[in-house]
């Protein structure tokens, strides 16, 4: 069977793009395949953090998976950090890939700003942990939206080179799986920009959490055009706001974009908003509630990282000596 592992980084906040972009996706796979799902620590601190709230960013975070959907009686769900496994194999990563694949990575760019000479080596280097991730699993499969799929492309470069200057037949090659619909929620401010934990405006995005109150309002206000809805779907492409509340209502109801758009075509947004908020309150209020139960509940949390962590380790530990004896070390 395909092995699929896939992340999230714990930086609270999680939001509807978290949700429908990755989480949704992991709930459904988990029955289909072996699943594997991390929660990153090791990657939120390419940033500089306050340790108390990442720990309980970590908590809020596997609180969030577990409440989409994502059973741990049926995979494995831990906190990276519990693994140790994914730093040791990073390291040898990090003497098989190049700086020139390092130096063309988009997030970095991004993340780094203006002062690059100031950012952490780590942020630097982050895409690299991610392939170690993946691969200290031998990982087939890595569900992610588009954002992710340059540092997958990664991760099987990386791949191929440990096989080739090694000679073996070790690492798979991982597939990045993006989901057509929903690979890339926009923010509810600005159809153009991604919607993301770490936007200023909370009202740019509808967090996991938000009761439903927050939800209607965040949706009335979002913004959008003065037109009515088009009948035909192409005809929103210029229109990015409400190509993105389509592609909400959309991923929401499980419907074709098309069906959306036929049903409302004519209409003003007062009518599709309200359908939307509905919409959203009645598929996301529940997972919103049992995210607040399990956060009241941190020890339920933490047995569940910390059982999930044993079986990672089960499985990564075996590969990763196996990496580091094809690469020569001596172990005695
Ligand atoms: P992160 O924490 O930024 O996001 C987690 C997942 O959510 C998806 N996502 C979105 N999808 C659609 N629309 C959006 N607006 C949106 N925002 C986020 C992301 O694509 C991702 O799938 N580097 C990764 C974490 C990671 C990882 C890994 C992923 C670390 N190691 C190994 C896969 C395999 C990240 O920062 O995701």
């Amino acid at each position: 069977m395909d092995r699929i592992f896939s992340g999230i980084q714990p930086s609270g906040n999680l939001q509807l793009g978290n949700y429908l972009g990755a989480i949704r996706n992991w709930a459904r796979m988990q029955h289909e395949y072996e699943c594997i799902f991390c929660v990153v620590d090791l990657h939120a601190i390419t940033l500089p953090q306050d340790p108390r709230i990442m720990r309980e960013a970590t908590r809020e975070v596997a609180a969030g998976v577990i409440a989409g959907g994502v059973d741990p009686n049926n995979c494995i769900i831990f906190n990276q950090s519990q693994v140790s496994e994914h730093s040791e194999l990073a390291w040898l990563f990090n003497c098989v890939a190049r700086l020139g694949w390092l130096n063309r990575m988009t997030q970095f760019k991004e993340k780094a700003g203006k002062d690059r000479d100031g950012a952490f080596v780590g942020l630097y280097t982050y895409p690299v942990l991610q392939a170690a991730d993946i691969l200290a699993y031998k990982a087939t499969d890595v569900p992610v939206g588009e954002d992710q799929k340059q540092h997958i492309e990664l991760s099987r470069d990386i791949a191929q080179a440990f096989n080739s200057m090694f000679e073996v037949d070790f690492f798979p090659l991982p597939e990045p799986r993006i989901q057509k619909e929903a690979a890339r929620i926009m923010s509810l401010r600005d159809g153009l920009k991604k919607m993301s934990k770490s936007d200023p405006s909370d009202n740019s995005r509808i967090n996991m959490i938000d009761g439903p109150d927050l939800i209607a309002q965040k949706i009335r206000r979002a913004k959008t055009d003065p037109e009515p809805l088009p009948e035909r779907l192409e005809d929103l492409t210029t229109r990015p706001e409400a190509l993105n509340l389509i592609t909400i209502f959309s991923a929401l109801s499980d419907r074709t974009m098309q069906s959306v758009v036929t049903e409302f075509a004519g209409k003003g947004f007062g009518d599709f908003k309200s359908a939307l908020s509905d919409l959203a309150v009645s598929t996301l209020g529940p997972i919103g509630d049992e995210m607040q139960r399990l956060m009241g509940a941190p020890d339920e949390v933490d047995k569940i990282l910390h059982d999930g962590a044993l079986k990672a380790k089960a499985i990564a530990a075996p590969i990763v000596a196996e990496a580091k004896k094809i690469v020569g070390f001596l172990n005695t």
